[in-house]
């Protein structure tokens, strides 16, 4: 059934010149009949060099959002019109303008996971593998990070010759995991290497052999010489891993790493995008221009 479906995707993406994106969190099934998979950086890249008129993107709205603003002229369809990001979600454009009010000499870096409306007040964005290099590379001193604490915090420690305004943003998925779970599973696991996003908690990083993004994650397990590892990120990177390496042990750090929002995508809303149905992402031009311009940003500054 699965190979089935699987097939007609194939077939129908190849007939119709449409280029399928999938974001690393998304399952085995839906990796496999993608073009290209990887983090929200890789993504970004890959929106703006895709050959396809057409994109579908499996993953959340922000990430099919920002292949539309560096795509304009391509057809993009998120997959699921439901996937959303509630970190993303978390801040209204007026309350951010109002704290930017605050700070008018702090430049806005915003993470890549915010929507439009808010990229619209960013100098730069950046995502979790590239953070560190751009907050170091910026011109300014003075940066006010937005939304995710958690993130702002890490890219704060490695870059202490700037000043920081975080906000109290976060991924309710990494961040509700606390430090005492951690512990408890490298206790469980004396011999396996701490992998870990930075959108969890500092206290949960703290205790890591590795920070990084969700590629930065698989790459660093796949290339490392050590047999077992606890995956501190969205568990479908537990399952990735462990289909790429089957000679290698790897433990989720909570059964409750789980992004509700990266698995209501299906190979059926797959298929019918490519039937016609699903939700085309449609972005007024104005706001378009606005927006961009922080993307185009965090390419330039590369990742
Ligand atoms: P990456 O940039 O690591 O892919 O992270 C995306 C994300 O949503 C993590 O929660
Ligand atoms: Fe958003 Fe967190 Fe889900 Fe990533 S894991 S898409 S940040 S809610």
């Amino acid at each position: 059934m699965i190979k089935d479906v699987q097939r007609q995707i194939t077939e129908l993406k190849k007939r119709n010149g449409v280029c399928i994106l999938a974001h690393s969190y998304m399952p085995e099934e839906i990796c496999e009949i993608a073009d290209f998979t990887g983090d929200s950086y890789a993504l970004s890249v890959k929106a703006k060099t895709a050959t396809e008129n057409t994109v579908i993107m499996c993953g959340v709205r922000f990430m099919a959002e920002t292949v539309k603003m560096l795509s304009p002229q391509k057809k993009v369809c998120l997959a699921n019109s439901q996937a959303g990001c509630p970190m993303a979600e978390q801040f209204d454009k007026d309350v951010i303008a109002e704290v930017k009010k605050m700070y008018p000499d702090y430049a806005v870096v915003a993470y890549i996971n915010t929507t439009t409306e808010l990229k619209t007040l960013a100098d730069v964005c950046v995502t979790s593998s590239s953070a560190v290099k751009i907050c170091r590379a910026i011109p300014q001193k003075n940066i006010l990070f937005i939304p995710d604490i958690n993130l702002g915090t890490y890219v704060k420690n490695l870059v202490p010759e700037k000043n920081f305004k975080l906000l109290s943003g976060g991924c309710p998925t990494h961040a509700r995991i606390e430090a005492e779970e951690a512990v408890a599973v490298k206790a469980a696991h004396p011999d396996a290497l701490f992998l870990v996003h930075p959108e969890c908690r500092p206290e949960v990083t703290a205790l890591a052999d590795y920070v990084g993004s969700t590629s930065g994650i698989m790459d660093y397990a796949e290339k490392s010489a050590a047999r077992e590892f606890i995956i501190g990120t969205e568990n479908a990177i537990v399952q990735h891993l462990q289909y790429r390496c089957p000679d290698k042990k790897f433990y989720p750090l909570s059964k409750d790493l789980l992004c509700h929002n990266m698995k209501i995508t299906t190979l059926a809303d797959v298929l019918g995008c490519l039937n016609g149905e699903g939700e085309e992402i449609v972005m007024d031009e104005a706001l378009r221009l606005k927006a961009v311009k922080s993307i185009e940003e965090m390419i330039r500054y590369g990742g």
